[in-house]
Order: structure tokens, then C-alpha cells, then sequence
């Protein structure tokens, strides 16, 4: 298996299919595309023609392919809002379709009305939602539409009738959700869904020290309460609380070596470029061009190695 400069195996891919949102969240790095890190400013860092040139499906299931000769077993679709693709089934079933892929899951704002059977049917195993509040009110002044929030809630139940695990995604921000785990933490338990519960990533300086909030504290209170802790190996070492009647699970990306050292992780962007580290935009290397151009797997392959020799701890010891 590929292992990187630092000893780290790939894994997992995490794959966007569009960078088009329905809700455009006020706090969303665009999966890294907009990052303050200091490699790129946040004006260059959102490509808005990258909208135009989105993957095709055949150009998806195909990278993947060649990702998994590589060594990849799990996929994460995700967007912007994944549902906007009209051949997201499609994209869902090229992928699943790959042997050597155990894992096809997807991460949705839930706003959109899908057909979770036809979408676990097409091979999609797992389902995780963003939803950061459950007061309308507060829902609204997050995202930039209409939605009421009662359609997700709606929407995740619905889900949650299909699929075996729905992961809640809290983006805890300081001032405006972090009263909100208690209420949060009560609905997954309820709906036998896991919460995860997330740091706020910077992506724009201002709003990140406005409300950054550390769970550091909610994370010493599960360790208290809870029967069992997971460290899930090759998910950043991410920990994951079992208590009696619910699962907690606690992502804290800044500043965390712990996270880097054992991220597994390659991303794809939705305009075809691997994409070795979150935080960063200098590092990035397109395939699609040359696929394109007629390039042959072996070409794509070397791509591939490349963007993983690429691959470098952000935050390091
Ligand atoms: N900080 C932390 N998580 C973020 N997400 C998007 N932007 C940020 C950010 N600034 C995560 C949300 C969402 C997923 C697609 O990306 O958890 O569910």
C-alpha cells in the first residue's frame, strides 16, 4: 500500500462532485478551497470557474478507479451539496461498482428531497448530514436560502430509516451553537444517529477568532461519562465516545499534530485536481487536463504517486 514522505498509508478518498451549493453556509471552507492558510489569499483560494468545469461521472468512476490500484478502499462523495449533481445515483454506483472499494459514503445538507433507497441501492453505505442547530431561527441566519429547518430534520429521519449509520455533522461556533450540543446530543441520541461534533476550521480570519470554540472541555465530559473510547485508526485518530445509549465523536482539525500524523487522506476537487491537504492550495495537482488530453491510466497513476509524495503534516510537532 502507498504510503507518503511521513509514513502515512492513503486510504480514503475524499472526492468533491461540484463546488454549487444550495445553502452556502456563512462559515464553509468549500472543502478547503477557500482556507486562510498562508499559501494562498481567500480571493484566489474560491475559483469560481472551477464551477464550469465539474467532473463527468465516466471522468469520476475513472479516477477512482485508479486511485483504488493505488490502494484507496473508501470513498467520501461530497460538494459543495453532492444532491445537485443529477447523476449523483450514477456517480454512486460507478464508484460502488469498483471492487476493491469497500466503502461508498456522502456528505449532504439534507435539503434536498432524495430517494435514500435508491441512492443505498446505487451502493451508497453511509449518509452524513451537516445540521448545526435545530432552531429555525438561528438555521436561517447561517445559511444564505430559504430552507426551513424542519425539512432537514425531516429529511435525516428519513434517512435514518434507510441507513444503517447517519452521522450528524455540528460545526460548534462560539456565540451562536455551543449552547445547542446538550439539544443536539438529545436529538441523535433520540434518533439513534451519531453526533459528530467539529471545530471550527479557518477559513477566513475574522470569523474564525470571532467563533472559534474549543471542545477540549466537551470532550473532557465525554471521556468522564462515556463506557467505551474508539480511537479510529486511519481517521486522524479521531476519537470517538460509546456511551450507554449514544456515540459522540469529536473533530478537531487546528492545531492538532495528532490529526496530521495520522491523516490517510487524498482529496479530489470537483474541477479534477488531487488535492494532498486540506489547508493547503500550492500543492495541487490537476489530472483532469491531461485526461482530457487523452492521458492513459498509467499517466494518471504517476499523477496519483505524485500528489502523494505531495503530502505533508500541516500542523506538525
Ligand atoms: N469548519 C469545520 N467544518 C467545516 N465544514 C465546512 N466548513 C467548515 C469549517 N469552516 C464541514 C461541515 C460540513 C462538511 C461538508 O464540511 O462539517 O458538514
Amino acid at each position: 500500500m502507498l504510503k507518503d514522505n511521513f509514513g502515512r498509508r492513503i486510504k480514503n478518498l475524499r472526492i468533491s462532485v461540484t463546488q454549487r451549493c444550495n445553502l452556502d453556509c456563512i462559515y464553509c471552507h468549500r472543502e478547503g478551497n477557500k482556507a486562510s492558510g498562508q499559501e494562498i489569499g481567500i480571493a484566489d483560494a474560491c475559483d469560481i470557474s472551477s464551477y464550469n468545469s465539474e467532473m463527468t461521472t465516466e471522468e469520476i468512476v475513472r479516477i477512482v478507479k485508479i486511485s483504488a490500484g493505488c490502494g484507496i478502499s473508501r470513498v467520501k462523495i461530497t460538494g459543495g451539496e453532492p444532491m445537485l449533481r443529477k447523476d449523483i445515483e450514477e456517480i454512486i454506483r460507478g464508484i460502488s461498482n469498483i471492487s476493491s472499494i469497500g466503502e461508498v459514503s456522502m456528505t449532504t445538507n439534507a435539503a434536498i428531497d432524495a430517494d435514500w433507497n435508491k441512492l443505498k441501492n446505487a451502493g451508497l453505505k453511509r449518509v452524513n448530514v451537516s445540521l448545526d442547530t435545530l432552531d429555525g431561527e438561528k438555521y436561517a441566519g447561517l445559511i444564505s436560502s430559504k430552507i426551513p429547518v424542519e425539512k432537514i430534520i425531516k429529511n435525516i429521519k428519513k434517512a435514518r430509516g434507510v441507513f444503517d449509520v447517519v452521522k450528524l455533522n455540528m460545526v460548534v461556533m462560539n456565540g451562536i451553537n455551543e449552547n445547542e450540543i446538550c439539544d443536539m446530543f438529545v436529538f441523535s441520541k433520540d434518533n439513534k444517529i451519531i453526533l459528530q461534533l467539529i471545530e471550527l476550521i479557518d477559513s477566513d480570519k475574522e470569523f474564525f477568532s470571532k467563533y472559534f470554540y474549543d471542545l477540549s472541555g466537551v470532550e473532557k465530559e465525554l471521556e468522564d461519562r462515556a463506557d467505551r473510547i474508539i480511537t479510529r485508526k486511519f481517521m486522524q485518530n479521531r476519537k470517538k465516545y460509546v456511551l450507554s445509549d449514544a456515540e459522540v465523536e469529536v473533530v478537531h482539525p487546528m492545531h492538532n499534530t495528532e490529526f496530521c500524523k495520522n491523516c490517510t487522506r487524498m482529496r479530489i476537487t470537483s474541477d479534477g485536481k488531487f488535492k494532498p491537504c486540506l489547508m493547503r492550495n500550492n500543492n495541487l495537482i490537476d489530472f483532469l487536463t491531461p485526461m482530457r488530453a487523452g492521458a492513459g491510466d498509467e499517466k494518471l497513476k504517476e499523477l496519483f504517486i505524485e500528489a502523494v509524495g505531495r503530502r505533508e503534516p500541516y500542523f506538525c510537532d
